[in-house]
């Protein structure tokens, strides 16, 4: 970046963006997880620049508020008169000296490297676009050159002939503008053209005419300057943002079964040699140790896995902590304020909730664990229920080391048992369950011997 040139962004993200057909603003869809907004927001935020200008209209609010960031200075553009017209409303917020960049709000994928090149490519004082060459150019607005190749303007599709039609170098609307020549730029714009517009494409042909220079920088790939129109082209950016975050993430040594069906939506950390099964989702914070494998259609937000995990299919682990060489799942289900200490096996059909879980325990089976600590070594037997609730409060399961807890236990809460107890299968534990002690509560067995099964009354009997 040019060290004389500090630089201010204005957003447009005011457009209604009707095709989209949806009661969310356009700017609200979601790209992994966040915003379309937020995305041009993050890359803008890592240019440094001196003030972020959003200008915003439709849906107007719940934009807003959806954004939340204070270091935005938010302009309101009541009526959307065009692209000249928003760039208008921004620019009495905009210091006279240096540069102001214009990006949209509905171009996610633009790269903050690929930004600063091209404001590096751009001598101060010049007016800068950004431009691409189109297979499919139409919809967009065609970047005119005279016959030394200089651009000379940009006409829009529905103001071309044929002949401008043609062209297939597109404008992608980001653009660089000196901030002195702004404000008198924007006030000279007209809307004597086919959409009855305010175009701030048209300030090409008023630089020109003041002699000015005028860097058109192409970038190489489209899809990093599409913008979303509809939802065909949200889900086509999905997928491509998708790929990248797949394609870094292998170059760093992870595994990935199958780059096209995993789907990242926040901050990862992965260790090479970490596994990916296909269709994993990580959401939030997500750290995984070497040597874990996270498996097929397993959803991990905000987690920590350490070494040598597998989470195997299915599972769904949310705001927990997994130690080193643990087992989760087929089909078990760790939420939040969870934390496994290493070793621990959670098997199938197990939920664990808010509860710690001691090195080298075992609940394999058809289990409810809530608000409960459980030391090391401990057994759950298969149909263990902490109950935890009781209709008004929450209460807390104490499990001590080596403890060992029969199938289909019922620990009624606020509960304990002592270190190495055993708790014999089938029973409801309302008491204190003494270390070291067999506790059972189990209706005697009886057998009534030469009883017989009731028999189908034949027809006609009464
Ligand atoms: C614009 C460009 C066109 C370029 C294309 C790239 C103009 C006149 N045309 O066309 O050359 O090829 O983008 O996609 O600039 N917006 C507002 N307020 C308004 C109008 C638009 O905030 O009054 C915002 C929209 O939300 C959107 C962006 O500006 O983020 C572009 O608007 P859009 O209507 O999509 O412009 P195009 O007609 O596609
Ligand atoms: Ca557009």
């Amino acid at each position: 970046m040019h060290e004389e040139s500090p630089v201010q962004i204005v957003v447009l993200a005011a457009g209604q963006g009707t095709r989209m057909r949806s009661q969310l603003p356009k700017v609200l869809h979601r790209i992994a997880g966040q915003p379309l907004l937020q995305h041009v927001l993050n890359s803008a935020r890592a240019l440094q620049p001196s003030a972020i200008h959003v200008v915003y209209g439709h849906g107007g609010e719940q934009v807003r508020a959806a954004i939340a960031d204070p270091a935005i200075h938010w302009v309101l553009q009541d009526r959307q008169l065009g692209t000249g017209h928003a760039v208008q409303m921004a620019a009495p917020h905009c210091a006279p000296d240096g540069r102001v960049l214009v990006l949209y709000g509905d171009v996610p994928l633009l790269r903050p490297e690929t930004l600063r090149a091209f404001l590096d490519a751009v001598p101060a004082g010049s007016l800068g676009l950004m431009t691409v060459v189109l297979a499919e150019p139409s919809g967009y607005g065609r970047i005119v050159r005279d016959a030394q190749d200089s651009v000379e303007r940009i006409v829009e599709e529905k103001d071309a002939d044929a002949e401008i039609r043609a062209i297939r170098e597109v404008n992608t609307g980001i653009m660089v503008l000196p901030a002195a020549r702004l404000g008198d730029w924007l006030a000279r714009l007209e809307n004597d053209n086919a959409q009855g517009e305010y175009y701030l494409t048209d300030v090409v042909a008023l630089a020109r005419r003041e002699g000015l220079g005028i860097a058109a920088y192409m970038v190489a790939d489209p899809l990093e300057v599409a913008g979303v129109n509809n939802k065909a082209q949200l889900a086509e950016l999905e997928r491509e943002y998708q790929r990248r975050r797949a394609q870094a993430l292998m170059l760093d040594g992870v595994l990935i079964a199958d780059p096209a069906r995993v789907d990242i939506r926040g901050e990862v950390e992965i260790a090479p040699d970490v596994r990916l099964e296909p269709n994993v989702i990580l959401e939030g914070r997500v750290r995984i140790g070497a040597g874990s494998v996270i498996g097929m259609g397993v959803l991990l937000r905000d987690v920590e896995i350490g070494e040598n995990v597998q989470v195997l299919p299915y599972s769904v682990v949310e705001e927990a902590r997994i130690g080193d060489g643990a087992r989760v799942g087929p089909f078990a289900r760790v939420r939040p304020g969870t934390a496994l200490d290493s070793g621990v096996h959670v098997g199938n059909f197990v939920e664990v909730k808010a509860s710690r879980i001691g090195q080298g325990s075992k609940a394999n089976h058809l289990s409810y664990i809530g608000d409960a600590e459980i030391g090391a070594g401990v057994n759950i037997g298969a149909g263990t229920i902490t109950c935890n609730y009781d209709g008004a409060n929450k209460h807390k399961t104490i499990i001590e080391d080596d403890a060992f807890i029969g199938s289909d236990t019922q620990l009624v809460a606020p509960v304990r048992v002592g270190r190495g107890a055993t708790i014999g299968a089938g029973s409801t534990i309302t008491r204190e369950a003494p270390a070291g002690e067999l506790t059972l509560s189990r209706v005697p067995q009886r057998t009534r011997t030469g009883w017989q099964r009731p028999k189908k009354k034949a027809l006609g009997d009464n």
